[in-house]
């Protein structure tokens, strides 16, 4: 693929209303990452210059997709004085002769699906779908089979309103078209702003060729909403699972369980229902059970759950972690875990079994201190470890001891109990039985 020959341009630069929220639409996110990211991702396979043009919370998103990617060239729109997405194409300077413009809003596409564009020679290649709900596209009007114009719904007659054949929001033009009809474009409609659309009808009135180009709505869905972006982010979900069971994972009702796009699998693994995986999570021969969540950590020859709580940055392997314990930032190797506990800022080793209950008291109020516990470690249950601690090998502590020392030595038994009185009767005289 010879990734000098287009030149991609992606408009990120709306204010993205409809969506309702403070955040910058392109920034919302599909599956763990934003919509920008997931277009530039698709974009980067097929072009070497890609240029994504901002306004709205610009340093925001300058910043967020600078995290991700260093090529990119960011252009900033005059929205004042030329909103809509035909404003969003004045001041551009591309180094190919040939230009995809692609909205941000739209983070289904992928590679294959922009290789149809590829072909544009002199004239004009658009995205068109027919859907049975065209609300909210812009409706593309053909007549003597040729493409006339895109009439936006805020500006379309009943009668346009009905067509069903719609604008994805994909174009590839040759570079002088653009730079002839950008500086053509007014600003004469309902919405008083430059659409890019009105390049359609200028050039077919030049007697220029609009070639449409029939693409499908799962690949080139645009995001206008919250319900779109929930209807993308099951696609989206839906491709990544499909996925992940072809190379060999296995999960049971798989549509009730979420997974972000950067997590990994390798060899053997099995994936209850129920289930939320998600960042960088990497998963190696593992038996993560119902209704487990994990964030960012790396599973290895272990079983997690049910019902477990794995934080970010934990390392969990050769581990048995069992229902409702969560842990947070540690490192288990060779490890039981089986019920109900809180491990924080915590190093276990080898043999070490931590009984139910058990909780590292890793937080003062102000800081947060490190617990770390040796091998074949016997922690009772209810046991709290007071951090900063140490708890060298081959060490008991007692069910329900607070461990406060600091460090507790190899070989002792750990014990802080009151000693046990009992009262004879008691229970008959306070119920008068
Ligand atoms: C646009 C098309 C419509 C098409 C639809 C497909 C226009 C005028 N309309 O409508 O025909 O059916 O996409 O999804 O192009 N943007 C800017 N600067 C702006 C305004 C928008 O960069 O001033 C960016 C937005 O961030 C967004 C993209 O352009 O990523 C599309 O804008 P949006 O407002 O979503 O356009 P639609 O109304 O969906
Ligand atoms: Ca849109």
């Amino acid at each position: 693929m010879d990734k000098n020959k287009i030149s991609i341009v992606i408009l990120a630069a709306g204010k993205g209303s409809r969506m309702k929220s403070p955040k910058a639409k392109v920034l919302h996110t599909v599956c763990g990452k934003e919509m920008l990211y997931h277009i530039i991702k698709s974009s980067r396979e097929i072009s070497n210059d890609i240029t994504v043009v901002v306004a709205h919370q610009k340093d925001a998103v300058v910043k967020q997709i600078s995290s991700y990617f260093d090529d990119i060239n960011f252009v900033i729109q005059d929205a004042d004085n030329f909103p809509g997405t035909g404003g969003a194409m004045k001041n551009i300077s591309v180094k190919n002769e040939k230009v995809l413009v692609l909205n941000g809003d739209m983070p289904l596409l992928t590679a294959d699906a922009l290789q149809g564009f590829l072909g544009c020679d002199n004239g004009i290649i658009m995205s068109i779908f027919d859907l049975q709900n065209p609300d909210g596209y812009g409706r593309v009007i053909i007549e003597n089979n040729q493409v006339q114009r895109i009439v936006e719904q805020k500006d379309a007659s009943a009668k346009e309103l009905s067509v069903t054949t719609v604008n994805a929001g994909i174009y590839a033009f040759s570079k002088n078209i653009l730079e002839k009809y950008i500086p053509l474009l007014s600003n004469d409609n309902a919405q008083k702003e430059y659409y890019l659309t009105d390049v359609i009808s200028m050039a077919r009135a030049d007697g220029l060729n609009i070639s449409p180009l029939l693409v499908d709505e799962e690949r080139f869905k645009g995001v206008n909403s919250k319900k779109d972006l929930s209807d993308a982010e099951e696609i989206m979900q839906d491709r990544i699972k499909t996925s992940l069971m072809e190379s060999g994972v296995i999960m049971q009702l798989p549509s009730t369980i979420y997974i972000e796009e950067g997590v990994t699998f390798e060899g053997e693994c099995i994936v209850e229902n129920g289930c939320r995986i998600t960042g960088n999570s990497k998963i190696i021969n593992s038996h993560i059970k119902a209704h487990s969540v994990i964030e960012d950590s790396i599973v290895k020859n272990s079983d997690v759950g049910p019902l477990a709580h794995l934080r970010p940055a934990c390392v969990i392997e050769d581990t048995h972690i069992g229902n409702f314990v969560e842990i947070k930032k540690s490192t288990l190797k060779g490890v039981k875990a089986g019920h109900l506990s809180y491990i924080g800022d915590a190093t276990v080793d080898e043999g070490t079994n931590i009984g139910a209950g058990v909780i590292t008291c890793n937080y003062d109020g102000i800081k947060k201190h490190e617990t770390i516990i040796g091998k074949n470690v016997f922690i009772g249950s209810d046991s709290q470890l007071v951090a900063p601690i140490t708890i060298e090998d081959d060490v008991m502590i007692a069910a329900g001891t607070t461990v406060t020392s600091g460090r507790v030595e190899s070989g002792v038994l750990a014990i802080s109990r009151t000693k046990l009185r009992t009262i004879k009767d008691f229970y008959y005289k306070f119920f008068n039985k």
